[in-house]
């Protein structure tokens, strides 16, 4: 294609995302495949500077205003941010910075905020008083939205200390995290169209013709600039003027700090990409800006943004990609969760090649089929799910996928029960079942086992080993002779391993046991309550309800459990194989020197066994988590520890104590050394 074509192609392009993205409040595809076009045409445009165009949208702010609203011109256009996607590209702009005003980048004081992903928004007050709110719309004309802003709780419709004259503030709308998820459970009770994100939401939210609808939604607004009146400033400082706000009764970021010099901002950038999740609002990145107001005078602004902020865009935690096909697979009770296969694509800094679709309806309402362009997400932790397709005009769909009837593993009959979303096989023979309860037992969370993982219980069911649970514990090293790959020494640490989890506590076998309802927290809750398997068996319905943190779901669940007469066979093997099946008491002579404290393991700490160590940890009121995160107290570095642990930990700042001062850490809760 010519570069001319090609200018002209993309600017349509971006022009149509746009009107989907700002008029609609629908965009067709994610914020990181939208930059990435921006940034083809703008380089193209630069690449060929007779292309250039004053009109082309990389010159312009949002787009024009939808006609429901009466339009509100700004006294000062309301901009953009230019944005940079990695640290060479911040430090230069932190060189340009810099060069503009004849500094050192190391003397730049710079405020560093989140940059939440909502709408801008303009609030004027006159005489303390608010009196019009408007978008931004293409930055110079935006939509007169008074009303509807008026019913946003926590902008102050009169300012504290009132003041005279006229101030505009502004900032971002957005919907807090946990407001979305509610908003999206209640639009799925009534059968509504659920957003996509926080940002749609809010602004589908705000920009409706009914104040009261905006009244339901939940919205929060967050200010972050104070446009005075032209001629009469009466702040030097940036963080000044968000202090001011602040007394005004405005929410400001709690996070924003002032820093000196473009590598400590780049630390604390750092900081966001790894606290993102733990904010309570989505943000797609971190925003920096000069705070001397002087000297942003001086640097002026682009025809869209201000020269003087730049916004440094996190890992896109969605992308578009294509779907190879649906699957379908079976967990360990039976709950058949389709999945897609998709072309690998990087998201949020790793490859995602398959991705889950939680149910039937899920696949339904999304309407995903094979061959479609979809939008994965992958955020922080959470397991990749696909948000929707993406529809491309002028391309021919396949049919609507079916979930199957059959089990994909079994070929028993797939069934949906009652009102669940959810499907199950129910052939409780299905090997696909066993071999996920298998996995499930022998995990961390559960019993444990170190060295039988998905690879090693396919071949003991295969060579018909085990079928049961309860036959793991009966295996000896000689069985274990015949499969392939495990040597004499492998077999030796594996039948260890098994016999090792023999004493495990009874909160561990009952996750294990994967009782429906019953995770990690209600089983030590019942564990703990009862003491003994013997007595959790012999409670009534009454008795479990009274348990701590059991509801009658899970009572009705575990009763069911201990009254049925295959989990009688097992828990009466796992007595004769030696499991303990008690709760041991924690004894209170134990000081709680870690009381509430989560500390982390990683290696061999002499002297302890991994659960050892975990144990003792536990004894003294503390938790020991497999993961480091910025909750966490201390990690313990033991021989051969995890890189990737030591590298979080310091990453995040927690402390690193040597296996050497483990005695010392329970006794007394601290340490006198820590690695660097
Ligand atoms: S300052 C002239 N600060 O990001 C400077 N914007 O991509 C104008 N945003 O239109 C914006 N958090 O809607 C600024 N802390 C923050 C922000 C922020 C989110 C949004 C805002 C702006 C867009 C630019």
């Amino acid at each position: 294609m010519k570069p001319a074509e090609h200018v002209v192609r993309l600017r349509a392009e971006v022009v149509r995302h746009n009107e989907a993205y700002y008029v609609h409040d629908a965009p067709t595809i994610p914020d990181a495949d939208y930059d990435a076009l921006v940034r083809e045409l703008r380089e193209l445009e630069e690449a060929h500077p007779e292309l250039a165009d004053e009109q082309s949208v990389t010159h312009k702010v949002g787009a024009p205003v939808a006609t429901t609203f009466s339009a509100v011109t700004h006294a000062e256009p309301m901009l953009s941010l230019d944005n940079v996607f990695d640290v060479a590209e911040l430090r230069a702009w932190g060189d340009r910075c810099a060069k503009g005003l004849e500094l050192a980048p190391s003397d730049l004081v710079l405020a560093v905020e989140p940059k939440i992903d909502g709408l801008a928004l303009s609030i004027l007050y006159v005489d303390g008083a608010l009196t019009r709110a408007a978008t931004r719309g293409d930055g110079r004309v935006g939509e007169d939205v008074t009303e509807n802003v008026r019913t946003i709780r926590n902008v102050p419709p009169v300012l504290v200390d009132r003041g005279s004259g006229r101030v505009e503030v502004r900032g971002e709308v957005f919907l807090a995290k946990s407001d979305f998820d509610d908003l999206n459970a209640r639009q799925r009770g009534l059968g509504e169209r659920e957003f996509a994100n926080p940002r749609n939401a809010a602004a589908g939210s705000l920009r409706q013709k009914e104040p009261s609808v905006t009244a339901s939604r939940a919205l929060s607004f967050l200010a972050y600039q104070l446009v005075e009146p032209a001629g009469a400033p009466s702040f030097d400082s940036y963080l000044d003027t968000i202090a001011q706000l602040s007394q005004w009764g405005f929410l400001t970021a709690p996070e924003t700090t002032r820093e000196v010099g473009v590598e400590d901002v780049i630390a604390r950038t750092d900081w966001f990409e790894a606290h993102r999740h733990d904010l309570g609002y989505q943000i797609d990145g971190v925003v920096i800006k000069l705070d001397d107001l002087a000297l942003r005078a001086r640097l002026g602004f682009t025809s869209r943004a201000p020269r003087w902020a730049i916004a440094r865009k996190l890992p896109p935690e969605e992308r578009t990609t294509r779907l190879v096909a649906i699957e379908v697979s079976i967990g360990r009770t039976g709950r058949a969760t389709p999945y897609a296969v998709l072309e690998p694509v990087v998201v949020a800094g790793s490859t995602v090649s398959m991705a889950t679709l939680h149910n039937q309806d899920q696949v339904a309402a999304k309407d995903v089929r094979p061959g479609d362009l979809v939008i994965v997400r992958k955020a922080g932790d959470v397991i990749p799910e696909v948000v929707g397709a993406v529809s491309e005009a002028g391309r021919r769909r396949k049919s609507a996928w079916r979930f199957p009837t059959k089990c994909p593993d079994c070929g028993g009959p797939l069934e949906r029960v009652g009102e669940e979303s959810d499907t199950y096989c129910v052939n409780p023979a299905c090997p696909a079942q066993q071999l996920a309860q298998f996995v499930h037992f022998a995990s961390r969370e559960a019993l444990d086992i170190e060295g039988l993982g998905e690879q090693r219980v396919v071949q003991l069911l295969a060579e018909g080993l085990v079928d049961d649970v309860a036959d793991l514990f009966n295996l000896r090293v000689e069985d274990l002779s015949s499969l392939e790959g495990l040597g004499e020494l492998s077999a030796t640490s594996l039948v260890g391993a098994i016999q090792a989890a023999k004493s495990m506590p009874l909160s561990r076998v009952l996750v294990g046991l994967g009782i429906r309802h019953v995770g990690p927290v209600a089983a030590r809750e019942l564990a703990t309550a009862s003491g003994s398997y013997t007595a959790l068996a012999g409670a009534s319905l009454e008795e479990l309800e009274a348990v701590n943190g059991i509801g009658p779901v899970i009572a009705q669940s575990i009763f069911d459990y201990c009254h049925d007469e295959e989990a009688a066979r097992r828990i009466a093997s796992f007595a004769a194989a030696g499991l303990s099946l008690e709760e041991p008491r924690v004894a209170s002579t134990v000081d709680q020197t870690l009381f509430e404290r989560a500390v982390v393991v990683t290696g061999v700490v002499e002297g302890y066994s991994r659960d050892g160590a975990e144990a003792a940890i536990v004894a003294r009121g503390g938790t020991s988590p497999g993961s480091v995160s910025k909750k966490t107290y201390c990690v313990v570095v033991g021989e051969s520890p995890g890189a990737s642990k030591v590298a979080k930990a310091r990453d995040l700042g927690v402390p690193l104590v040597p296996a050497s001062e483990f005695e010392t850490l329970l006794g007394s809760g601290s340490w006198s050394t820590t690695l660097s």
